[in-house]
């Protein structure tokens, strides 16, 4: 979604914006846009790709202190005008906003009222000019932009550049914004890894931050004019450059990058011996453990399915009720809140609004909030302030995928610690860790052979939908397999649970229709099993997820092996073979599979 990078300093600042630009690509965005002071601003936008907006820009852009911007259209569609950032009418002033302002339209119009023109659609466009507006009525930048934010409800990650002061002013409310320190330079980013390649020191800006940035000094304060807190943190864990090394796209080169960022989350975290998980961030003793009244985990998309599996291993391991919660429907309940039970945010970015929103929520009324993330440092892990990270690596296609794996993962391995602290044995618990210790070379044996995943590709990508079904824990992975082929490949898609269907979805169903059945060799398969029967009677023509060796195959058209383990694992082995189905899909159909039209990486808004 929407990025931001700015810089003021001694260098040229347009190179270190548009490789700030190309760092935050990966959040998805529609235009992108620069503004560099030099005597007036200078602004340069454009709809597309950051390689469209390099292709207007002159030469040699002069001035060392500038803002830039990647948007992903909200209020307005997707233009050049509409691109950030925006300018006051005498371009004196040029600002860039992450957020929803939802008080703009009467702001808007009553700014129009009394004269001032607009020169784009967007929420965002007021904020300039009422910062414009102060500054002409004596007030001094930063005045003037808090003056502006009084006047603002709604969410904000805001740069303000000026022509006639040497400084950017910064302000954050409900949009992450993080200040680098350099040495003589200071920069700013909605994303920490975009500040890497140039520093390490980082401030963290919290809601209702703002910060005056200058060459040598970056002073922080609160709305009310208060100090604020300017802890200075290192970023420990840096992003490796986003390579491609050898893979054509980024989320093949993450479907392969599985096992080695599943050994990263679980190594170190389980006690074969004590046959237990290890997950030392969540700070709970075995005492508090076996207190937990009841676990909530709560996401939205993939983060959602993977909550869905956690939720059924804690269930079935610690025999604890769990539930899992889509995070934009739980924020806005007034959810009941029980302080004896232990509430999950799971989110790759770390940054999702409507995840973020419900940490709130839950700590608002008292509940103990833990995050498993994987961005280190981000909103939600620092909201949460303990938990676990899932230490995926960098994902940088918008399709999740290794994080997926390692969310389960690390849901899993709770889920024996709790249920060691409570009802599982530990020969039970041995087995169960020995199992998960194996799965990373399972999933390399499979992503080496991964069976007739062409043969899958040829009959859905003429499909008009697709169903996909599964029992247990199969079927958040059916529902998982569903979100990744709609979303790279366009395809209209179903998840169901496998003895739902006959009560909607088969009315679908009609000669040749594709349906993806996961049915590893657990206790639901003899009930999928009629559920296939049922889809064939139908004419329908089944892809089955299945495990090695199990005479199951001879039920599919075609049929997918996947290893064999335990079967509260299977989730790690059997969706593969639903990501490579997506992705080969989505390239047989010609879409751009890292950047599929309209998603972003990092849902910021709500
Ligand atoms: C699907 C996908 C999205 C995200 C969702 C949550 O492939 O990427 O559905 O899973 O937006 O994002 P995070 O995990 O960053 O909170």
């Amino acid at each position: 979604m929407c990025g931001i990078i700015g810089y003021i300093g001694m260098q040229n600042a347009s190179p270190i914006l548009v490789d700030g630009l190309r760092k935050l690509e990966y959040r998805g965005y529609d235009s992108a846009g620069i503004a560099v002071k030099n005597g007036d601003i200078s602004i340069h936008k454009k709809i597309g790709k950051v390689a469209d907006l390099e292709s207007i820009l002159p030469k040699k852009i002069e001035g060392t202190c500038g803002i830039a911007h990647t948007r992903w259209a909200t209020h307005g569609g997707v233009t050049d005008a509409n691109a950030h950032p925006h300018a006051s009418e005498d371009g004196k002033v040029a600002i860039i906003h992450n957020g929803i302002i939802e008080n703009a339209s009467q702001i808007r119009k009553h700014l129009q009222s009394e004269g001032v023109k607009f020169s784009s659609e967007t929420d965002s466009e007021v904020l300039v000019h009422l910062i414009h507006r102060n500054l002409e009525g004596g007030s001094a930048p930063l005045t003037a932009v808090r003056k502006a934010l009084r006047r603002i409800r709604g969410t904000w990650g805001l740069c303000v550049l000026f022509a006639d002061h040497e400084a950017i002013i910064c302000a954050r409310n409900g949009s992450p914004l993080v200040v680098g320190i350099g040495e003589g330079e200071s920069y700013i980013a909605s994303d920490p890894h975009a500040l890497t390649p140039y520093t390490q020191r980082v401030i963290f800006l919290e809601d209702g931050d703002l910060a005056e940035l200058t060459p040598g000094d970056i002073r922080t304060s609160r709305m009310d004019g208060s100090a604020a807190d300017s802890t200075v943190t290192t970023i420990e864990e840096t992003w490796a450059e986003a390579e491609l090394g050898d893979f054509p796209h980024f989320m093949l080169k993450e479907i392969h990058e599985q096992p080695e960022a599943l050994r990263h989350c679980i190594t170190g975290r389980t006690l074969g011996s004590e046959g237990t998980g290890k997950l030392g961030g969540l700070g709970l003793s075995p005492r508090e453990l076996q207190r937990i009244s009841h676990v909530r985990l709560i996401g939205c998309g993939t983060a959602l399915h993977a909550c869905q599996v956690g939720r059924l291993s804690i269930e079935t391991l610690a025999r604890v009720p769990a539930l899992a919660h889509v995070a934009s429907e739980f924020r806005y309940n007034d959810p009941v809140i029980d302080s004896n039970a232990l509430y999950f945010a799971v989110s790759q970015s770390g940054e999702t609004a409507d995840t973020l929103a419900a940490v709130k929520e839950i700590q608002l009324k008292g509940g103990r909030v833990r995050g498993v993330i994987n961005v280190v440092g981000s909103s939600i892990a620092r909201q949460c302030g303990s938990g676990a990270y899932i230490h995926s690596g960098p994902e940088q296609a918008v399709a999740s995928t290794k994080a997926f794996t390692n969310m389960v993962a690390a849901l899993s391995l709770f889920a024996i610690q709790i249920g060691r602290a409570r009802t599982l044995s530990r020969a039970q618990g041995r087995n169960l860790i020995k199992s998960l210790n194996a799965v990373p070379n399972k999933i390399e044996e499979y992503l080496a052979n991964p069976g007739p995943i062409a043969e899958a590709v040829a009959l859905l990508s003429k499909a008009k939908s697709v169903l996909f079904l599964g029992r247990g824990v199969s079927a958040p992975v059916a529902r998982e397999g569903a979100l990744k082929l709609m979303e790279v490949a366009y395809i209209p898609c179903l998840g169901y649970p496998a003895g739902e269907m006959k009560h909607g979805p088969i009315a679908l169903l009609e000669e040749g229709s594709p349906v993806v059945v996961i049915a590893p060799n657990d206790s639901h398969r003899n009930k999928t099993i009629s559920s296939i029967h049922e889809c064939r009677a139908r004419g329908a023509k089944i892809i089955l997820i299945h495990e090695e060796g199990d005479s199951i195959a001879e039920d599919g058209d075609i049929s997918i092996p996947v290893p064999s383990t335990d079967s509260m694992f299977t989730p790690l082995l059997t969706v593969l073979p639903l990501q490579l189905i997506a992705y080969h899909t989505a390239l047989a159909l010609d879409c751009d599979v890292d950047r599929p039209r309209n998603l972003a990486k990092s849902v910021t808004v709500e």
